[in-house]
């Protein structure tokens, strides 16, 4: 590959595969290796996701969820409805957020809350964002970064496994609730 056809491939967010035209940057490899990581008892049942924009990862999801449901505050597909998690009143068994749970800001806390109330009680959030956006290497917060391990306490929320992506890009965490 070209330097320049990498770099227009870093400009290129929502294809069909990927964020880039480089595999370590595709959704497919992205959602296995969480499965690899964590295995496959965090995605089942009935996955939202949340932020989901065209619904890249609906396919690599459904490998291990039942039903997939696609929720976007500005845009609208044929798999998804237009809404936010306030606005969203059924119960799923998984949270996805991915690249989304920043634009939360500031409502962190209230997000989490509101996760807790539409999930089932085994069920999981999967957070996945850039390491940027973790707060917890800064001593004055960011707007739009977050510190997870404090708002997991406040939330009743434990995180069960959290690591950084083989493309040293995204941090993931899993939380789930405390009973
Ligand atoms: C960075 S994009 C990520 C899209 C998708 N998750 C992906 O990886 O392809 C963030 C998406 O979140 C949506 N969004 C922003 N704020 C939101 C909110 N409060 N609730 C639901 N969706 C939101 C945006 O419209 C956008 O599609």
């Amino acid at each position: 590959m070209s330097e320049s056809e990498l770099i227009l491939g870093r400009f290129q967010p929502y294809n069909e595969n990927g964020d880039a035209t480089d595999e370590i940057y595709s959704t497919k490899s992205i959602v296995e290796e969480i499965i690899n990581i964590i295995g496959n008892e965090f995605i089942k049942g009935t996955v939202l996701d949340v932020g989901c924009g065209n619904c890249r990862f609906r396919k690599h999801l459904l490998k291990y969820a039942e039903t997939y449901i696609g929720l976007d505050k500005y845009l609208e597909n044929k798999d998804s409805i237009k809404g936010d998690i306030f606005s969203f009143n059924s119960k799923i068994n998984t949270i996805w957020f991915m690249g989304s749970f920043f634009l939360h800001y500031p409502d962190y806390e209230k997000t989490l809350n509101r996760a807790s109330e539409i999930l089932e009680r085994d069920g999981s959030i999967i957070i996945c964002d850039e390491i940027r956006r973790d707060n917890t290497e800064y001593k004055i917060p960011q707007p739009g970064y977050y510190d997870l391990n404090t708002l997991a306490e406040t939330t009743n929320f434990k995180i069960v496994n959290t690591f950084i992506q083989e493309n040293g890009i995204h941090f993931v965490k899993i939380l789930k609730i405390i009973n």
